[in-house]
């Protein structure tokens, strides 16, 4: 598989209707920003149509203004038979300087789909860096701490 389907960007900025009433950019619109660089990136690698299966540790670590340059990176860090754990890191800052800061991330789970729906494999990502390597493992605590919790929920009901 070609490393260069395995990341994408997208690069923008945020406008006046991402608003929130704090007038800061929405924490709703970023995470509708993350899911769909998330789903471009699975796209992208499994050359199919994905579906978001769960989102895990998403963090805002600060604001993004209005008016402000956003870049989100998405990348495999993990894939199974059939689902790809992407990791989306979002900087932002002045366009007007080079100065982007951290300002979120989360990790995403989709499943690729056939024609008809179902679940299909997908091309496996290998690891080679340490970097790498550490996010796949990242990934693989998300992946179970979300099936986790989610058997608890089932339990406690
Ligand atoms: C995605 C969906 C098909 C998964 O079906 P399921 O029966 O719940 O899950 P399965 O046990 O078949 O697992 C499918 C894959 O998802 C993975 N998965 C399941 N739960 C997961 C979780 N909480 N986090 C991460 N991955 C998860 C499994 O490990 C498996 O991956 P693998 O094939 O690589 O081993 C189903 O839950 C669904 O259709 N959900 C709705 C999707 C949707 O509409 N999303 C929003 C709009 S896009």
């Amino acid at each position: 598989m070609e490393q260069s389907k395995r990341e994408l960007n997208f690069q923008f900025l945020a406008e006046p209707t991402d608003v929130n009433f704090g007038g800061k950019v929405h924490g709703g619109a970023v995470m509708k920003w993350m899911d769909q660089a998330g789903y471009a990136c699975a796209a992208q690698w499994s050359g199919r149509y994905c579906v978001t299966v769960s989102v895990g540790g998403i963090r805002f670590f600060r604001p993004i203004l209005v008016g402000q340059m956003v870049i989100l990176n998405a990348k495999v860090v993990y894939t199974g038979r059939s689902s790809m754990h992407i990791y989306i890191g979002v900087k932002s800052g002045d366009p007007k300087d080079s100065n982007m800061v951290d300002t979120g991330s989360c990790i995403i789970s989709f499943v690729a789909n056939d024609a008809s729906g179902y679940p299909v494999e997908v091309p496996c990502w290998i690891p080679q860096t340490k970097e790498d390597i550490a996010l796949e493992i990242y990934a693989k605590k998300a992946k179970e701490f979300s099936q986790q919790l989610e058997a608890d929920l089932l339990a406690a009901k």
